[in-house]
């Protein structure tokens, strides 16, 4: 027998209402990942990329369908549940890496971790740890505005990373970056795939799509994987 897909959604649809009006965004989408994956979602601005992602994200429930994420059914549970699952499971990368400006990056590592209810002494050491990992133990002390755009990606990831989730999801993580440090960000990117980290990807950029293993795409809310792809493009 196979093993589970660490997350899984079928047949999802998602409507959001304008006024009166239902506008579907997302169209029966089914799509899984493996443990260990590095996938990424490609498609054009408005085909519904952050809506899949606050899905996959359990930052928003889609209308029908069915989403598993590790053992658990995901799709009609409580919204306390959801943010639950969301914190334990989940670690965020923006693409303007919402860190918190007032404070140090080694603060804005520990802060997952304040939620977790971990000891003060453990959420110090881990979040160096942390920064250790993503080139900055350095800058620890720097407030996120001391820091260039490459570097406060860093500290987001490691602040995605510091709570150990499940699957590290990052929408166009790289969409603020110039080229060179997005690439330096997608190196790192690769090194904790290499590492076994589970990572799904939101981007608009074939390019920075190509870092990932398996690339599926996504059109007007319908996904479709490369060799679907390919086929429908040769029509
Ligand atoms: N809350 C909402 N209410 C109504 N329509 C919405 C809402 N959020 C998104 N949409 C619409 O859903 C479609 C997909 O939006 P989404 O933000 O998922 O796209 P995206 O692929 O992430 O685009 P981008 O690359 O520009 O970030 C768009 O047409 C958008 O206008
Ligand atoms: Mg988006």
């Amino acid at each position: 027998m196979g093993k589970e897909p660490l997350l899984m959604l079928s047949h999802i649809n998602k409507t959001y209402m304008l006024g009166e009006l239902p506008f579907q965004v997302l169209h029966d989408v089914s799509f899984s990942v493996e443990e260990g994956e590095f996938v990424s979602i490609l498609g054009p601005s408005g085909s519904g990329k952050s809506t899949l992602m606050n899905i996959i994200g359990c930052l928003d429930t889609a209308n029908s369908g069915v989403y598993r994420l590790r053992d658990k059914e995901v799709s009609d549970i409580s919204e306390s549940q959801l943010a639950q699952i969301r914190n334990r499971e989940i670690g965020f990368v923006f693409q303007n890496f919402q860190l918190l400006t007032k404070i140090s990056a080694v603060e804005n590592v520990m802060l997952p971790l304040v939620y977790a209810r971990c000891p003060r002494k453990e959420r110090y050491e881990r979040a160096m740890s942390m920064l250790a990992k993503v080139g900055l133990e350095n800058k620890a002390q720097n407030t996120p505005l001391q820091l260039s755009g490459g570097q406060m990606q860093r500290v987001a990831i490691a602040r995605a990373l510091v709570t150990q989730p499940a699957i590290l999801l990052a929408d166009e993580p790289t969409g603020a970056l110039d080229q060179k440090t997005g690439e330096q960000i997608m190196e790192l990117f690769s090194s904790l795939h290499d590492e076994g980290k589970t990572i799904v990807m939101i981007t608009h950029s074939h390019k920075i799509s190509s870092y990932a293993k398996r690339v599926v795409h996504i059109v007007d809310g319908h996904l479709y994987s490369e060799e679907e792809y390919k086929a429908m493009l040769q029509e």
